[in-house]
């Protein structure tokens, strides 16, 4: 692609925290729609491994490591093409550390505590300030790069926000420096719920407790048949149109979003069908899906020499914006 080309279309920026395994519910809400819309927009994808300190209890330096080099090589197993995308590591770009010094300073601590993730993570002992500053440090992995568009999951609707707001607030306080960039989150799918309670979100950490919790990306095809056969759904024992559950909701949702179906279409196939049909043909629709996946996950893992190509190269043109921004607002703000 001409970067002539790729200036004129729209800019998308997105990221994924580096802790834990990406499961169905990353790859739904996140992943699958930056690889399918690549060709729309000029892409940035990177892995947010400061973020992954802001938890210091969990903090395991070797995983770490293994852990980006396992991403990035899922980014590209899921489709992202580092011919159409900048693939880089939040941290090999010190621009991200230093602008969201600069967003610490004016933003009110009260934003901060409003943040239900902030406040659902806080209840442990002693949260770092890390944990509670990791809004101001999203804000500046996004306004960096002056995104039109943040695809994301439905969770994170709450931080673009307040992402919005803190460029509001700098530009009213300093000048003109962030345009406003829009989430961009699917109308279906953008919320996996938990295979084994249909009441919480699908995430990272419950998964590392909780083994029928979610369908790992790199789990094995008898663990995924496993996961989903053994789903909780309600005592009902067939799908019906009118008052779905919120455990065959969320295997519908599941099953339509990675067959690209509607609604219509899935009750056209499932209607007065047994919950065990249901889970059946999802368990093969996601093998199918994750074994592709995989299959493109091993040959190019092992290649550590490539993947620390793609980061290293991809460091370099995520700089390139991102220092010029930096450097405005460090203008603006008198630091240089
Ligand atoms: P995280 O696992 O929190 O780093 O999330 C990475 C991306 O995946 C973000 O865009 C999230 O909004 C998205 N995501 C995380 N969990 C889910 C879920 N259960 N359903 C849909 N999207 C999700
Ligand atoms: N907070 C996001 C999550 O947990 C990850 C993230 C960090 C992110 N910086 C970002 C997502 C910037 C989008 C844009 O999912």
């Amino acid at each position: 692609m001409s970067s002539e080309a790729a200036a004129t279309r729209p800019r998308v920026l997105s990221g994924i925290t580096a802790t834990g395994k990406l499961h169905i519910g990353n790859y739904i809400g996140a992943l699958s729609v930056w690889a399918r819309e690549q060709d729309r927009f000029e892409n940035y994808f990177f892995i947010a491994d400061l973020h992954a300190l802001t938890i210091p209890e969990n903090i395991q330096p070797d995983a770490l490591r293994e852990r980006v080099t396992e991403i990035v090589a899922l980014y590209v197993a899921c489709g992202l093409d580092v011919d159409k995308s900048v693939l880089f590591l939040q941290s090999r770009v010190p621009a991200h550390a230093s602008l969201a010094w600069i967003f610490n300073c004016v933003t009110p601590i009260g934003w901060l505590e409003r943040m239900t993730q902030y406040k659902s993570k806080s209840d442990r002992a002693n949260p770092s300030a890390g944990l509670l500053t990791y809004p101001s440090l999203m804000a500046a992995d996004i306004l960096l790069y002056q995104p039109d568009f943040v695809p994301v999951g439905d969770d994170q609707r709450q931080h673009i926000e307040l992402t919005r707001n803190i460029a509001q607030r700098f530009n009213s306080m300093f000048g003109e420096a962030f345009s406003i960039p829009e989430p961009m989150i699917r109308t279906s799918g953008a919320r996996i719920m938990g295979l084994d309670d249909p009441n919480v979100k699908m995430s990272k950490s419950l998964a590392e407790s909780r083994d029928g919790h979610a369908v790992g990306l790199l789990d094995p095809p008898n663990k995924i048949r496993k996961t989903i056969m053994r789903s909780v759904t309600d005592s009902g024992t067939e799908v019906r149109g009118d008052g779905l559950g919120a455990g065959v909701e969320n295997l519908l949702v599941l099953h339509e979003a990675l067959t690209d179906t509607t609604r219509e279409d899935s009750l056209a196939e499932f209607e007065g069908k047994g919950y065990g049909v249901l889970k059946k043909a999802l368990a093969e629709v996601v093998i199918e899906h994750v074994s592709a996946i995989q299959e493109r996950y091993n040959e190019i893992r092992a290649d550590r020499s490539y993947l620390d190509r793609i980061l290293a190269e991809g460091a370099e043109k995520a700089a390139n914006i991102a220092d010029e921004t930096a450097r405005n607002a460090m203008r603006l703000t008198g630091l240089l």
